[in-house]
């Protein structure tokens, strides 16, 4: 018997288990080659011959595999008797992909839960991970010790398997444009000479600030009494058409923009102008080419 197995032991797999042992777990870990887990091997961690063993030597097993699918089938073909066991995936899921892993561990007698972790391995290994988890309540409860104890946020989003994946994604969404964004912009300092510590020190001094009235803003739009025109469509659809133009000057991809640009314009056109920036909610639901 061990505290914990974790099946994959990859980028994040690996993270996992070192950080879960040098919390004082005891680990069981199986990997498809095993060769690369062998590394991980010491007075905690063992390695266990096939999957089906270290789906029941623990009562919680989390899979850090490739895919949710991958994930499904290794507890499938195991053909083991789940009962009083916890099995969390790391696999991104939609809720109908989230229900059928879902009811496959629940045949089985297990109980799934969904393990969303927006961070990376080296922050999940120092203990720093993040982690959002969604599934049965009392599951989610048996283990909540464990993951505290190696992260810096456990959360339980819902019950519904998937709406941890999906949580995240909601909150994730501005990222990567985010990251792509300031790639770019560290090249435009570096193209005429602006120094890279001030183009570090304003983006942490202007950003806290701007996510803030962001949210504000985006959350107030909701209210049909926030009327209050500060910057007008028309004013973001001409911004987004001007950096992008610029972006193509300096041969840095404007994609981003020029998509950003049209989703203003297509509001313009259908009227709306001189309505402030955030009545752009209106428009996503529709595409626009
Ligand atoms: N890396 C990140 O930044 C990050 C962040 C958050 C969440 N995650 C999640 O962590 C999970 C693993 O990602 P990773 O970055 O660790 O990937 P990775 O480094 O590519 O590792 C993939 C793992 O999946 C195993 N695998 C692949 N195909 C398999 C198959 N057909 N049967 C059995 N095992 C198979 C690999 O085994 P072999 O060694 O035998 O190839 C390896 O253990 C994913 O669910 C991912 O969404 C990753």
């Amino acid at each position: 018997m061990s505290d914990v197995s974790v099946i994959g032991t990859g980028a994040m797999g690996s993270a996992l288990v070192e950080a879960l042992a040098a919390s004082g777990a005891e680990v069981t870990i199986w990997n498809r080659t095993p060769e690369k887990a062998e590394a991980l091997l010491g007075p905690r961690v063992r390695l266990a011959p096939s999957a089906a063993e270290a789906l029941t030597t623990s009562p919680l097993t989390i899979m850090a595999v490739s895919g949710h699918e991958v994930s499904r089938t290794i507890i499938e073909n195991a053909q083991v008797d789940l009962t009083d066991k916890v099995v969390a995936s790391t696999s991104f899921v939609t809720p109908d992909q989230g229900r059928v892993y879902d009811s496959a561990v629940s045949v089985a007698g297990g109980q799934y839960l969904d393990l969303s972790i927006p961070a990376y391995p080296s922050e999940v290994r120092s203990g720093a991970g993040v982690f959002l988890i969604s599934g049965d309540r009392n599951a989610f409860e048996a283990h909540r010790t464990r993951f505290e104890r190696i992260g810096r946020i456990t959360t339980h989003v819902s019950d519904t398997p998937g709406a941890a994946y999906i949580s995240e994604m909601a909150v994730l969404l501005a990222y990567l444009p985010m990251a792509v964004s300031l790639l770019q912009g560290l090249r435009i300092c570096e193209h005429h000479g602006i120094p890279v510590e001030w183009f570090r020190e304003t983006v942490l001094e202007l950003y806290p600030f701007h996510i803030t009235s962001l949210l504000d803003r985006v959350i107030a739009q909701e209210d049909s009494s926030a009327t209050e025109v500060e910057a007008s469509i028309s004013e973001w659809g001409r911004g987004a058409a001007e950096y992008a133009d610029y972006l193509r000057e300096l041969q840095l991809d404007p994609g981003l923009y020029d998509a950003l640009h049209r989703l203003f314009e297509g509001a313009a056109s259908a009227g709306q102008g001189e309505a402030d920036w955030t009545v752009i909610a209106e428009h996503l639901a529709s595409s626009r080419e």
